[in-house]
């Protein structure tokens, strides 16, 4: 019923990093970059080439990107907004880029201020030159299950936007609960329409965990032959255009769950763990997984 395997998307240096009002040094990143190439991981998302006076966390986006190690079959994607972006990314040497849209407009406008179509006119050309320089790109789509700003979201919307990126080239679409107040419920209801036109093998699903349903929600997702999630060690993350959102589910309390249902993802726990210690010691946070904080009383 479930996949055998799973590949876990660990967004943490990127959505993790992104709302964190402190500045990071760009060698702490990197370290931590570092450190969850070690653990077994196949994506680590590295960071974002968007304008710094948007998302001012990022703005050493160049550097990062340049002084991390790169591990064979390690993939490091980076977030691109426009055809600026991309062009950046492409002076470094970037494998693989993110394009980020939003499956309702409130959304749209506060995160990359255009609409939906605009931004689908834009992604168009950004995508089709990446693709012609052998970059791979993925597909976000924000708020498939609701918006900060319009409030419900429709599945026909998300499976729209889905269909959109998927035409365009994305190998794969990355369905976003940004404020994280969907349940098995919508989760079931969204996926069901995104399914008619998207096969499942080119599905992720990316759960904030606002609502504490973050789990309950990935395994109705498994069930429905989804093998691709999102998550941030330690439980890092949230969207600086997304009031009350909180962080990413918690790559260690996924890797848990996945490890006790027999599904393989390759994550070496302990070392995984230990990347969440070093990030949290350097933010002076502690940790958001449970499953850390269980652990580390041991
Ligand atoms: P804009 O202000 O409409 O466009 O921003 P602009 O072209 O007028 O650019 C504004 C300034 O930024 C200009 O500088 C540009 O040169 C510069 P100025 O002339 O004023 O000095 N600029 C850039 N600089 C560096 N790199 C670039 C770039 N582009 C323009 N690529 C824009 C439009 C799209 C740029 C802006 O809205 C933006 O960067 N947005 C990014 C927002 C963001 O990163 N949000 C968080 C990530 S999405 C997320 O978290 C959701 C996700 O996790 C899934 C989920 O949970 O739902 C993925
Ligand atoms: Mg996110």
């Amino acid at each position: 019923k479930y996949p055998t395997k799973v590949r876990v998307v660990e967004v943490g240096p990127r959505d993790g990093l992104q709302n964190e009002s402190k500045n990071i040094p760009t060698d702490v990143k990197v370290e931590f970059i570092n450190r969850l190439s070690a653990t077994g991981l196949k994506n680590v998302e590295a960071t974002s080439f968007v304008s710094p006076k948007w998302v001012p966390q990022m703005a050493d986006h160049s550097d990062v990107y340049s002084k991390i190690d790169k591990v064979d079959g390690v993939s490091y994607p980076v977030l691109v907004p426009n055809m600026r972006g991309l062009l950046t990314a492409m002076q470094h040497d970037v494998k693989e880029i993110a394009v980020f849209g939003s499956a309702s407009e409130g959304f749209s406008q506060k995160n990359i201020g255009c609409s939906i179509a605009e931004s689908l006119e834009r992604f168009e050309d950004v995508v089709s030159t990446a693709l012609d320089h052998g970059i791979k790109v993925r597909g976000y789509i924000s708020c498939v299950c609701g918006c900060p700003y319009d409030g419900a979201v429709s599945p026909q919307d998300v499976a729209k936007m889905s269909d959109a990126f998927f035409k365009m080239g994305c190998y794969e679409i990355s369905l976003g609960d940004t404020i994280g107040i969907g349940t098995p419920g919508t989760i079931r209801a969204m996926l069901q329409e995104v399914l008619e036109m998207v096969p499942a093998e080119n599905l992720a699903l990316h759960c904030h965990d606002t609502y504490g349903q973050a789990l309950s929600n990935i395994l109705t997702a498994l069930e429905m032959g989804i093998s691709v999630f999102d998550s941030s060690v330690a439980g890092l993350g949230g969207c600086p255009y997304a009031r009350g959102a909180s962080g990413n589910v918690a790559t260690e309390d996924l890797v848990y769950m996945l490890q006790g249902m027999g599904i393989e993802t390759g994550v070496d726990m302990e070392l995984l763990l230990g990347a969440g210690r070093y990030i949290c010691e350097e933010l002076g946070k502690s940790t958001e997984s449970k499953v850390a904080k269980a652990l580390s009383g041991k």
